[in-house]
C-alpha cells in the first residue's frame, strides 16, 4: 500500500498551476450523456474520483474517448444500460447523478444506494424528493433507487437544507422535463453555477444558478457542445493553505479569485499577505500565524472542504481558535491525528477549541478522507522531523499530481510503497 513520506521544515516557495474542479466535472461528467451528440469536455483533473465516474459512464454503454489527459469526449447515444452497479456509487457518491441525468433523459434510472462516509451520514433525501417532485415514482428496492416517470413535469421545490448534490442531480432531471421548474434555498457553490452553464451551452434554458433560486424551462433535447471545466477552489486553496503553515510564499495560477473570497479573508485574518490578479492568487507568509474563528457554511461561506486545511493552520497558531463544522457531522477526526504530532485540541460537538503549539513532531498518521489527508500532508510539511501518512488512496481522489506539485515548490515529499522505500528516504534527508 502507498504512503508519503515528508520531512518538512522547508518553506513552500514559487508557482503552482491548479487543475479543473473535481466537483463541478463529476456533475458534467453526467450531465454529457444527455445528449446523443458528442460531447467534449476539457480542463478535466485527471483524478480517481473523475476516472470512476467515467467508467461508470463506459459501464452503462457509453462512448468515453480520451483526447489527452485533460480532454475527454463522451457520447451518450450508445447508452444501452440504465442500472448503476454498487461498485461504482462504493468509490464515488456522486456516481448518483447519473440518476438525475438519466432519469431525465431516459425517464428512468436504477442507482445503488450510497452509504455513509468517513465525514458522515450523508442522507440523500433531498434528492428523492426533488425527482418525486417532478412526477417520478422513486422506490428503494433492495439497496437500489429506482426512478420511474411517464411524464416529467415541471414543479415549484423547496430544498429543506442547502445541498449540493441534490440542486445538481434535480436541475439535471427539470433540465429534460416538460414546462418550468423552480427551485428555491439551492446550493450557490462555484460548481453548481458551472453544471448549469455546461447544460445550457447544451441547450438547456437554466436561469439563476449561483443565487437562493433556479429556474429550469426543460426542453426536449440536448444537443453537442465544448466546454472547459472551472478551476478547482479547494486544490487552489489547499496549496494557498500549505503556503501560509510553511510559512512560504506561493502564487496559485489558472484560478478565479473570486471563488477564494473566503478562504482568502481567512488568509488575511490569520497574518498572511494576499496579492490577486485575474487569474492567480499570491500567499505570503513570513511570520507566525494567529489565531481565529471559523465556521463552515455553504458558499460563499467558508467551505467545509477547506476545513481540515485551516485547522492545520490553526493548530500551529499564536493563541486559541476555534472551528465550527456546521454541514457534515463526523470531519473532526483528522484533528486526533494531528493531536498525535502534539497538536492542542478539545472537541465538543460540532466545534473544536485550538489552542496553537509552536511546531508539530513527525508521526505516522492516516489520510481519513481526501481533504483531511490533504492538511495532514501539509501539516508535516511543516514539521522538522519524519512525517508518515498511511491510506494515500484518499488524496489520489482528488489531487493530480499532489506530491509532483508539492516537490516543484520545494516540499520534500515521496511517494513509497515499501519499508525499503521508506528507508532509503531516511537516509536521503538525513
Ligand atoms: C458536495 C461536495 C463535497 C462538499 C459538500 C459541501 C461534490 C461531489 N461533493 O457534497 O465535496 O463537502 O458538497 O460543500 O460536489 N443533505 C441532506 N439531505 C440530502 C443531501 C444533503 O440532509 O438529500 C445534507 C448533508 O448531510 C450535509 C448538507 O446537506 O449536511 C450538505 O450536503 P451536500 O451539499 O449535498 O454535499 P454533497 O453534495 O454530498
Amino acid at each position: 500500500m502507498e504512503q508519503y513520506i515528508i520531512k518538512g521544515g522547508n518553506p513552500l516557495v514559487g508557482e503552482v498551476e491548479i487543475g479543473g474542479a473535481k466537483n463541478a466535472a463529476l456533475g458534467i461528467l453526467a450531465a454529457a450523456i444527455m445528449t446523443d451528440e458528442t460531447v467534449l469536455i476539457d480542463n478535466m483533473p485527471d483524478v480517481n474520483d473523475t476516472n470512476v465516474m467515467l467508467e461508470a459512464i463506459a459501464g452503462i454503454g457509453a462512448t468515453v474517448q480520451r483526447v489527452d489527459r485533460h480532454t475527454v469526449k463522451i457520447n451518450g447515444s450508445t447508452i444501452r444500460d440504465l442500472n448503476i452497479e454498487y461498485d461504482y456509487i462504493k468509490k464515488i457518491r456522486a456516481s448518483y447523478y447519473l440518476l438525475g441525468a438519466l432519469l431525465g433523459k431516459y425517464r428512468r434510472a436504477e442507482v445503488a444506494l450510497p452509504g455513509g462516509c468517513n465525514i458522515g451520514s450523508r442522507p440523500i433525501d433531498q434528492h428523492l424528493k426533488g425527482f418525486r417532485a417532478l412526477g417520478a415514482d422513486v422506490d428503494i428496492e433492495r439497496g437500489k433507487i429506482v426512478a420511474e416517470a411517464d411524464h416529467l413535469r415541471g414543479t415549484h421545490l423547496y430544498f429543506d437544507v442547502v445541498t449540493v448534490g441534490a440542486t445538481i442531480n434535480v436541475m439535471m432531471a427539470a433540465a429534460m422535463a416538460d414546462g418550468v421548474t423552480i427551485m428555491e434555498n439551492v446550493a450557490k457553490e462555484p460548481h453548481v453555477v458551472d453544471v448549469a452553464n455546461f447544460l445550457n451551452s447544451m441547450g438547456a434554458n437554466i436561469r439563476g444558478a449561483g443565487t437562493d433560486v433556479i429556474r429550469i424551462r426543460g426542453v426536449r433535447s440536448l444537443h453537442k457542445t465544448e466546454y472547459s471545466i472551472i478551476p478547482d477552489q479547494i486544490e487552489a486553496g489547499t496549496f494557498m493553505f500549505a503556503a501560509a503553515v510553511t510559512r512560504g510564499d506561493v502564487t496559485v495560477k489558472n484560478v478565479i479569485p473570486k471563488h477564494l473570497d473566503a478562504t482568502i479573508s481567512k488568509l488575511i485574518d490569520i497574518g498572511c499577505e494576499i496579492q490577486e490578479s485575474d487569474d492567480a492568487v499570491r500567499v505570503v507568509a513570513n511570520k507566525r500565524l494567529h489565531c481565529t474563528h471559523v465556521k463552515t457554511l455553504p458558499y460563499p461561506g467558508y467551505p467545509t472542504d477547506m476545513q481540515p486545511q485551516i485547522g492545520v493552520a490553526l493548530a500551529l497558531a499564536k493563541g486559541t481558535s476555534t472551528i465550527t463544522e456546521s454541514i457534515f457531522e463526523n470531519r473532526f477526526k483528522y484533528l486526533d491525528e494531528l493531536a498525535r504530532m502534539g497538536a492542542n485540541i478539545k472537541i465538543e460537538g460540532n466545534s473544536a477549541t485550538i489552542e496553537g503549539v509552536k511546531k508539530f513532531s513527525g508521526a505516522r498518521i492516516s489520510a481519513l478522507d481526501l481533504r483531511a489527508g490533504a492538511a495532514l500532508c501539509i501539516a508535516g510539511l511543516a514539521t522538522d522531523g519524519i512525517t508518515i501518512i498511511d491510506d494515500i488512496k484518499y488524496i489520489q481522489r482528488g489531487y493530480e499530481r499532489f506530491e509532483e506539485k508539492l516537490q516543484s515548490l520545494g516540499g520534500v515529499i515521496e511517494r513509497v510503497a515499501s519499508e525499503k522505500e521508506i528507508q532509503k528516504f531516511r537516509l536521503k534527508v538525513s
